[in-house]
């Protein structure tokens, strides 16, 4: 019998297979959004970017895949439904960067990205290990998802990544000479969570 490897209590993030294709008229509207400083880098003043009617597609396209990763990854029942709360577009200029961070008040949160990257200059997006596996910094042969620390993804146009909220993630320098930006947003909770006899019961409408 062959051994048996159990990734257990795995953290999942998915990229979704579907890359969203921009209409002009919606890179149009993301390019005119007026822009504030933000840690690093700028962010959208509107913060509800995906409640807007001229990007009411990509919120569908976004919805739909929430929802499987919601209903068939994390088998999360009907009684709850996630729901899209903000959503903001980021904006890092040459030298900009985000520094390493997680979404608190959010269960799924999401981003999505907005340039050509066939270059593949713009920086990635880096996912951190929330808790060290040992007490030591051993090396390795070989990096994989049992030993990494942290693991990066490179940006490609329309590509959605899913992640849980608390997982912490970062952004690198960009040093490509041009401007990376992408979409991000958070989700809740309706319904009832936890149980009255366990005494964990909230209500979140
Ligand atoms: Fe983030």
């Amino acid at each position: 019998m062959q051994n048996q490897v159990n990734p257990l209590f795995a953290y999942p993030l998915v990229i979704i297979g579907e890359r969203y294709t921009f209409a002009d008229e919606e890179k149009q509207y993301i390019a005119d959004l007026e822009m504030i400083n933000n840690d690093g880098n700028s962010m959208s003043k509107d913060e509800k970017v995906l409640d807007s009617q001229p990007l009411s597609t990509l919120r569908e396209f976004i919805h739909k895949n929430l929802l499987i990763y919601k209903k068939e990854l994390l088998r999360i029942k009907d009684d709850n439904e996630i729901f899209i709360t903000q959503s903001w577009i980021n904006r890092s200029a040459a030298g900009d960067y985000h520094p390493r961070h997680r979404h608190p008040n959010s269960i799924i949160s999401g981003v999505l990205f907005l340039n050509d990257n066939s270059d593949n200059d713009l920086p990635s997006i880096r996912f951190h290990r929330s808790h060290e596996m040992f007490p030591l910094a051993l090396s390795f042969d070989e990096l994989t998802d049992f030993n990494a620390d942290s693991k990066e993804f490179a940006p490609q146009e329309g590509m959605l990544i899913l992640f849980p909220s608390l997982l912490e993630h970062e952004v690198g320098k960009n040093e490509s000479g041009r401007e990376r930006s992408s979409l991000s947003f958070n989700t809740f909770v309706r319904g009832t969570v936890g149980g009255r006899k366990q005494l964990t019961e909230v209500e979140l409408s």
